[in-house]
């Protein structure tokens, strides 16, 4: 007790020391001395601009944080944080001082510390060197944050890379410190607003072989890097990226470590252990604008251990990936790994006074967890009735071959798989649930007045608010036509876009970067009617017509060309909804997406601004015998990285989680190098209000790009883009539209492609007006990796992420495909008609009569 009062103590008297002599300087560049203090407003920037330290805010949160983050990633890329267990809330007070005994201190409120880097060592350490009113905390180009001697920078007090937080980057260690124990290890954030330690952690092993573990609540060990040989890492060859990363295990007396550099100049790399419990290695190309993913570790997320916390489901085709067990809640929103929580206590302990058991529900095709007890029992019976007088057991199995199977504690680990994927799938498990819980009784078959009930209050609880709604909307649209908007003191007025400076210029960002700190911080603007209407020359220059309406050119004053599109009247959603969709999209920014710029809303008009791509979209060129050309074998390899990382980055990165659904070569963009963009992404979220209101033909996808489950039967998920994707590569590969195939033996492209892939003739199936490929085993890797996409099991389709990892990893073997969806020449209009998710048949049932004609 008293050891730990006493540094406090002493703590809290240095600060009044220094505290009561604090000067109030700005700071600028690179260094925080001794008696300077660093605002909420203000930032060290490392000197050659690759990092910036300052506080900030994680999404929604009202929590702040100090970290370091890099200057020029446009949605802030935290790579550190100092107290990311004991977050600061009020900006105006929250300093971080340097102490003249050479400690950094993170205060709030003035005067309550909330984080220190005070320690008895370093304090013992530091008073042994004379000059610690010369300290100084700098931060380094390779994001390193040093407390160090500045009349002797050698001296080094403290470093954040002795703390890294989730974040390993080049120069950092990995390690253990054989004499303290102390530990370098990755620690992922807890969900992706809070950087509280999660449950997921990568780290050297401690027995001192040079592996990499990552490991479940810092205990049960789910991947392994396999030794390093020097070369590279026995389980996980493709770490190496290309060579780009070098790395290095050192192990002494003293200490092991793993560390890693990188040579070229032109890269930079970090990997981060992230809220999905996988290890991502990342890269990022000088003057490109976005994250590269090179490699993932497990590869699969299947492969983490306990994603979805306690009671918590794993559902690869879920869009969330988790999900509750019947019966369960999550216990925190978007924060799995709190897992779940009974929404009805059990009744085991007190069943006297209540005279109720509990029940069972049966779950399917469920990977059981490992922690039971498993015993002989003669009957399925025998075992139900043994979990039941246990209050602690919360789940049992029979199986004739290994008994029963009972469970106490936690679930952890719960995988669901919508077909018997491996001999541990397919198995039934039984959870204990209260009596009273309602899953219970739909599960048991018995529909009692319960489930009456229950309808009518659905019913209830959708009619009342949604007349409310109705109705606000209406006076909301009243406001709207007498041509004022009053909403929230003239929010929605709107600026001239003629005259607006957008900063569009992506190479600039890096240049200058302030501009993306304006742009992030700007709302999305929104323009007046007029000066849409003069820009686009009263929409008179017409780029094309899509689904959801016409695209307009339009020119600005300084002579910056945007594209206007104008949405079909009736997208069937609210302004405000419609605003707030639109400014959480064009938050959405990756070099590989359209960027959004604005938006109009006025005169019952909703318009989005995008920027121009002067090269138009990828059918314009790649189904043209003369166009074709102009993309050779680099460029179509590139289109294909490029729009697997944007589409990775839609499914995976940003905070949204989008779903195209509509993926398909006349909404891949090409600017002006060639560079692949993808347009109308979030559409979907745009139109989701009532989806038979927009353009049912192209909400509902595209004929030719849509997977069988999502034609069929609505049904869609990051899988449908996956499959999209396949059709997209082998139509680049081969330059030929999927549909294009009406008077061949094959059904389509798809089943062309199959037919030659297993013939090995794969190569036939390249664009015979490019000549050779460079490489044909290149090609012939893409041809399958597009072929892994379209197969016809959404469960067999691989994630974007395994996508990348086999373009990347061009050494691993790939999988052999599964026969396509819409192969088998089986006739898609006798099945039943194109549905979108709503039920109502789509009006492109045109493209399916011409194929009911074969
Ligand atoms: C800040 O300190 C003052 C005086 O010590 C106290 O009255 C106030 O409640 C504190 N505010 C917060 C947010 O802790
Ligand atoms: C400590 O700093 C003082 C004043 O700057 C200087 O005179 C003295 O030589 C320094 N001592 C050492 C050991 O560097
Ligand atoms: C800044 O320095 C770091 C580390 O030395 C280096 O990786 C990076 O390329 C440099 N960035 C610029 C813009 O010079
Ligand atoms: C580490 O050493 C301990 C004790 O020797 C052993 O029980 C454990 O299995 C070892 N762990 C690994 C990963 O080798
Ligand atoms: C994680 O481990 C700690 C002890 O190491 C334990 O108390 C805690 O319950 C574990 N968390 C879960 C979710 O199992
Ligand atoms: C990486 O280096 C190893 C040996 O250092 C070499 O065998 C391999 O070909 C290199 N790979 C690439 C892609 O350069
Ligand atoms: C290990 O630590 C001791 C004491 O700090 C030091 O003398 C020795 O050089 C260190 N050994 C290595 C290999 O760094
Ligand atoms: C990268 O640098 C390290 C050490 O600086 C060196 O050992 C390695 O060979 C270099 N790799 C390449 C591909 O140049
Ligand atoms: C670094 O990488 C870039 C992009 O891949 C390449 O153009 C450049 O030649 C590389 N530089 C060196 C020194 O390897
Ligand atoms: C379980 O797997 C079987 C066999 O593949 C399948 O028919 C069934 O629909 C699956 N059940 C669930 C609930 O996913
Ligand atoms: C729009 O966003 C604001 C602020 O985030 C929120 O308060 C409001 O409820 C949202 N409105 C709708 C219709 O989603
Ligand atoms: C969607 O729009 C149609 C046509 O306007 C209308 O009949 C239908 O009730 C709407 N559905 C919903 C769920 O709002």
């Amino acid at each position: 007790m008293c050891v730990e009062t006493k540094p406090r103590f002493l703590l809290f008297v240095l600060l009044l020391l220094f505290v009561s002599h604090r000067t109030c300087f700005s700071i600028v560049g690179d260094t925080l001395l001794v008696g300077q203090s660093l605002s909420a407003s203000d930032t060290l920037i490392s000197q050659n601009g690759t990092f910036e330290l300052g506080f900030f805010q994680p999404g929604a949160s009202l929590s702040i944080y100090l970290g370091i983050w890099y200057k020029n990633s446009a949605d802030k890329t935290i790579v550190w944080v100092a107290n990311r267990e004991s977050p600061a809330n009020d900006p105006a007070s929250s300093t971080l001082e340097l102490s003249d005994d050479g400690f950094l201190v993170l205060l709030t409120n003035f005067t309550e510390t909330v984080w220190s880097t005070f320690t008895w060592e370093f304090s013992a350490r530091a008073s042994s060197v004379p000059n610690t009113s010369k300290a100084e905390a700098v931060l380094l180009d390779d994001g390193n944050f040093v407390v160090r001697d500045g009349s002797n920078p050698a001296t080094i007090y403290w470093q954040s890379f002795d703390y890294p937080t989730d974040t390993w980057l080049p120069g950092g260690k990995l390690g253990i410190n054989k004499h303290t124990g102390q530990v370098q290890r990755l620690i992922s954030w807890k969900n992706s607003e809070d950087p509280a330690p999660g449950m997921f952690s990568v780290g050297i092993d401690p027995n001192g072989s040079s592996q990499l573990f990552i490991e479940w609540n810092r205990s049960h060990r789910y991947w392994s890097s396999g030794d390093w040989n020097g070369e590279i890492f026995a389980l996980a060859p493709e770490m190496r990226l290309n060579n780009i990363s070098t790395f290095s295990h050192v192990s002494n007396e003293n200490e092991s470590y793993f560390t890693y550099s990188v040579n070229n100049t032109s890269y930079l790399s970090r990997f981060v252990i992230d809220v999905s419990g996988r290890m991502q290695q990342l890269y990022w190309l000088e003057y490109q604008w976005s994250w590269y993913l090179s490699s993932s570790q497990p590869r699969d997320q299947a492969g983490v251990y306990g994603l979805c916390g306690a009671f918590g489901v794993f559902n690869e085709n879920s869009s969330s990936y988790c999900e509750c067990l019947k019966g369960f809640k999550p216990l925190v929103q978007n924060d799995w790994s709190s897992g779940c929580v009974r929404k009805s206590p059990l009744q085991c302990q007190n069943k006297r006074s209540v005279g109720k058991e509990d029940g069972f529900l049966k779950i399917s095709n469920l990977t059981l967890p490992a922690n039971s007890k498993t015993y002989q029992k003669e009957s399925a019976e025998r075992c139900r009735l043994d979990c039941l007088e246990i209050c602690s057991c919360v789940a049992y199995a029979y199986n004739n071959n290994s008994g029963c199977s009972l469970w106490e504690g936690d679930l952890i680990n719960l995988q669901q798989h919508s077909e018997v994927a491996d001999d541990r799938a397919g198995a039934e498990i039984y959870i204990r649930l209260a009596a009273s819980e309602p899953e219970l009784q739909i599960g048991n078959g018995s529909t009692g007045t319960g489930n009456i009930k229950r309808t009518v209050r659905t019913t209830l609880a959708v009619a009342i608010p949604t007349t409310l709604i109705t109705f606000g909307l209406f006076m909301y649209f009243r406001c709207l036509r007498k041509g004022k908007l009053i909403h929230r003191g003239n929010e929605y007025t709107g600026h001239d876009l003629l005259l607006f400076d957008f900063d569009t210029d992506p190479s600039s960002t890096n240049k200058e970067s302030s501009s993306v700190d304006k742009r992030k911080n700007m709302e999305l603007p929104l323009f007046s009617y007029e000066s849409v209407s003069v820009a686009t020359g009263q929409f008179s220059d017409k780029l094309g017509e899509g689904g959801f309406g016409p695209v307009y050119k339009g020119k600005l004053s300084k002579g910056l060309e945007i594209a206007v599109k104008r949405l079909s009247e009736r997208s069937g959603q609210g302004l405000e909804e419609f605003r707030n969709e639109t400014i959480l999209i064009a938050k959405l920014q990756h070099r590989n997406l359209v960027r959004l710029l604005g938006s109009c809303i006025e005169r019952d008009e909703k318009m989005l601004i995008y920027e121009y791509m002067p090269n138009k979209s990828l059918d314009f060129f790649l189904f043209d015998a003369n166009r074709g050309q102009i993309l050779d074998w680099g460029t179509r390899i590139r289109i294909i990285e490029g729009i697997a990382q944007g589409l990775l980055y839609l499914h995976r990165y940003s905070r949204l989680r989008i779903i195209h659904r509509d993926l398909k070569p006349s909404n891949i963009l090409l600017d002006s190098e060639m560079n692949p963009k993808i347009s109308d992404f979030g559409m979907a979220r745009i139109f989701r209000g009532n989806e038979t209101q927009a353009n049912t033909n192209r909400i509902a996808g595209t004929y030719g790009y849509m997977s069988p489950e999502y034609a069929m039967e609505g049904l869609f998920s990051i899988k449908s883009d996956v499959f999209s994707f396949g059709v997209l590569v082998l139509e680049i590969v081969s330059g030929r539209k999927n549909t294009s195939f009406y008077h061949s033996d094959s059904l389509n492209l798809l089943g062309h492609a199959w037919k030659l892939w297993n013939s090995n003739k794969a190569l036939d199936l390249m664009d015979p007006s490019l000549g050779d490929p460079p490489s044909t085993a290149t090609l012939l890797r893409y041809i399958n990796i597009g072929l892994l996409c379209v197969q016809e099991s959404p469960a067999d389709r691989p994630t974007m992420s395994d996508v990348i990892s086999m373009i990347v990893n061009e050494h691993v073997a790939l999988p052999e495909p599964r026969q396509p969806a819409f192969v088998a020449g089986r006739n898609v209009a006798e099945q039943r008609p194109l549905m979108s998710s709503s039920g109502v048949p789509s009006v492109n049932s045109m493209t399916i009569t011409a194929i009911d004609g074969r």
